[in-house]
């Protein structure tokens, strides 16, 4: 007798574009021999962009604390030569014992449960001066450290969805970790729209006539997600927006969920985080950073954090939200150690003067720059295809272009066609959410720009004969 399973619908119903059916026909090409170049998804390592040296460095020697000892032993020995025979730094080596100390028992035993708490103290140092004079300072006890900003989302929206009611604002589109989480919770996603034909930025009138429809339909809205810089649009939002989404939050007494994992991701645009704008209003603030992005781009190191501002009292529970979220995290034990270590080094850069800050430096603006390239490379080849139009700044590490497409074919026939005829692997707009009657795609501008120049101009071809031919 073979075992039929009557499953969870919220996780069999669940869905996630940037894992879906064209990236997992990209899979069956690339099996087949076909030559695939993977931007259906914000993973920089899997397309060449090199580790920062200074954190596999110090990584190194966390993993293999007997090599301290003997990189000693081989500096004095070698005094004079280190540079040239490419020996680890002093900073490296002092870093490393000094993350050793801090965790006590080295990367292969459990921390505590929200992360080891000098890496929780860094990470509260690091807010504290990434916002300045915002008067409000960051509590290590009310940080997490997480398994990539993933985890602290879903941890969030766990403990805020109690019943299929409950709502959660998304933008449209937004990056599917939020729909498939609400929906994996059994909540009501509830959407706003951005504009964007105004670069993708966030009205008042916007959110309020959101949530109107949403408790008009008997939904209980208890918070707005924000992700800024925006993936999959790119969107940097300015200060006054995210004034406008605190003050709204604030008048309707729901929790902001800011996802800031792109922060570092803004080309010459200006970051301003949600804990910054926030001051004295009384909202509920949680917010993600995360190792995965950047200039570090170390998604499979999985570090991240999860920052609680003015946690609310839990009703029933005689606590707040963080003594759960504290139990959510205890149930996986700890956040793995590596990643806490990487999102120690995130927040804890070389100083200006030690021996690693120069190629440290030069290593992020060189991978900055590049990103920045890449993208523009892209939105010029935009210019030469009919009827494709891109808002917005530059920010993340995406664009999503608006596409005009022949009646009658969809956005995902198109990404679908697009890969079969080049190799490239983008996803469909609909993969994210869009506005009624627009057709979109994203791409993740990551490829090497060598790849990008074989790639861009059959993209084009490709492009202008599906739009003549339909
Ligand atoms: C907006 C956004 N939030 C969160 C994540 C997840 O990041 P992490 O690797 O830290 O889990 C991503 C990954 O692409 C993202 O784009």
């Amino acid at each position: 007798m073979t075992w039929e399973l009557i499953g969870n619908r919220n996780v069999i119903e669940m869905e996630y574009a940037v894992r879906g059916p064209v990236p997992q026909r990209a899979a069956e090409l690339r099996k087949q021999g076909k030559k695939i170049i993977s931007c259906n998804i914000g993973n920089p390592q899997a397309l060449g962009q090199r580790p920062m040296t200074y954190c596999r460095q110090v990584m190194s020697l966390l993993e293999d604390p007997s090599r301290i000892a003997r990189e000693r032993e081989l500096k004095k020995a070698l005094a004079g030569r280190e540079r040239q025979l490419g020996l680890l730094s002093d900073a490296v080596i002092e870093t490393a014992e000094r993350i050793l100390a801090g965790l006590g028992s080295g990367v292969g035993a459990y921390s505590e449960s929200h992360g080891a708490v000098f890496i929780r103290e860094a990470v509260a140092r690091f807010i504290d001066r990434r916002d300045g004079a915002s008067g409000v300072r960051s509590d290590p006890e009310r940080i997490y450290l997480t398994d990539g900003a993933s985890e602290g989302a879903r941890h969030v929206l766990e403990v805020l969805i109690s019943k299929p009611s409950d709502g959660v604002m998304i933008p449209i589109p937004q990056y599917p970790l939020y729909s498939a989480s609400i929906r994996k919770c059994g909540g009501t996603q509830v959407n706003y729209y951005p504009d964007e034909d105004a670069g993708w930025t966030l009205s008042r009138a916007a959110l309020e006539e959101s949530l109107e429809q949403a408790k008009r339909q008997g939904t209980d809205v208890k918070a707005i997600v924000v992700i800024n810089p925006g993936n999959p649009t790119g969107a940097i939002l300015p200060e006054e927006s995210i004034r406008d989404v605190l003050d709204f939050a604030a008048l309707h007494r729901i929790a902001v969920i800011a996802d800031e994992v792109y922060q570092e991701n803004v080309y010459g645009g200006v970051f301003v985080s949600f804990a910054r704008v926030l001051g004295e209003r009384d909202v509920p603030l949680f917010s993600l950073h995360s190792a995965s992005k950047g200039f570090y781009g170390e998604c499979g190191h999985r570090g991240g954090y999860l920052e609680v501002r003015n946690p609310p009292r839990v009703k029933g529970a005689n606590t707040d939200l963080c003594a759960i979220l504290y139990k959510q995290a205890s149930v996986s034990l700890c956040p793995n150690v590596m990643g806490q270590t990487l999102t120690y080094l995130m927040v804890n850069p070389p100083q200006r003067g030690s021996e690693p800050y120069d190629l440290f430096v030069a290593e992020r603006e060189g991978i900055l720059a590049d990103l920045h390239a890449k993208a523009t490379m892209i939105r010029d080849a935009f210019r030469e295809m009919q009827g494709v139009k891109c808002f917005g700044k530059v920010g993340a590490m995406y664009l999503f272009p608006r596409l005009s497409l022949p009646p009658g074919t969809s956005d995902f026939d198109y990404c679908m066609a697009l890969l079969e005829k080049t190799g490239l692997c983008t996803v469909n707009g609909s993969g994210f959410g869009q506005k009624e009657g627009t057709q979109h795609l994203r791409i993740a501008f990551l490829p090497p720009k060598d790849l990008l120049a074989e790639v861009l101009p059959a993209w084009v071809a490709f492009h202008n004969d599906y739009v003549r031919r339909g």
